[in-house]
């Protein structure tokens, strides 16, 4: 019995002395420039997504929130809020990057939607026709009066530029406005 303690004692502070030992950190320096692309979670699903551009490869794997790591670089069934990707190379070590996920109602998704497909050349990818540019989810909220009013009622003139969106894209300006015109209607 007594062997036995010892035993335990002796193996306890071999252990404690390994840890002081321990040779420098296999996974120091691992840095990755990653770069990613998002969508929002739509009308209160988890449904959001994350797409890691860079870095990619067949040796890289991906995981987001401590979730199990996968080849692809597509992360899926996101909830909003704070998410963090993780890219793990072949030896296990892993850089990390923090990403917000946003929450859309679905009307403003829908009036999103729509204007990075009419808008595009004109007001987004930093482009700012008459001062406005429409890239951030901020902007397209605080500028819902006149996305109406150029959109819908074509005062002074129709936007886009050159064309109308069909009765269809309009009523969907009109109905988000109606309900608040919020990131959450
Ligand atoms: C082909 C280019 C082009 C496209 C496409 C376009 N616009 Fe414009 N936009 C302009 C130009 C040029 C101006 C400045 C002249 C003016 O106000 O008419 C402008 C100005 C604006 C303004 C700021 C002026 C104001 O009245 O507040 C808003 C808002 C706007 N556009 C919304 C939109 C929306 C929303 C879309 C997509 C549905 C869109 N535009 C598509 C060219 C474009």
């Amino acid at each position: 019995m007594k062997k036995y303690l010892f035993f335990i004692l002796v193996v306890t502070i071999s252990m404690g002395g390994c840890q002081k030992d321990k040779g420098p950190d296999p996974c120091a320096g691992t840095s990755y420039d990653i770069q990613i692309v998002k969508t929002a979670a739509i009308g209160g699903v988890n449904n959001g997504s994350i797409t890691v551009l860079y870095p990619r490869g067949d040796t890289l794997k991906y995981a987001v929130n401590n979730g199990t790591p996968q080849q692809s670089p597509n992360l899926t069934g996101l909830a909003p809020g704070n998410n963090i990707v993780k890219v793990i190379n072949q030896k296990g070590c892993a850089d990390t990057i923090h990403v917000m996920i946003a929450a859309y109602g679905p009307k403003y998704a829908a009036v999103r939607q729509l204007m990075m497909g009419y808008c595009g050349p004109c007001h987004l990818d930093g482009q700012s026709r008459g001062g406005k540019n429409l890239d951030t989810d901020s902007s397209i909220v605080a500028s819902w009066d006149r996305i109406r009013l150029r959109c819908v009622n074509g005062l002074p003139t129709f936007m886009p530029q050159n064309g109308q969106l069909t009765l269809i894209d309009k009523q969907k300006i009109t109905d988000w406005v109606n309900a608040g015109h919020r990131l959450t209607d």
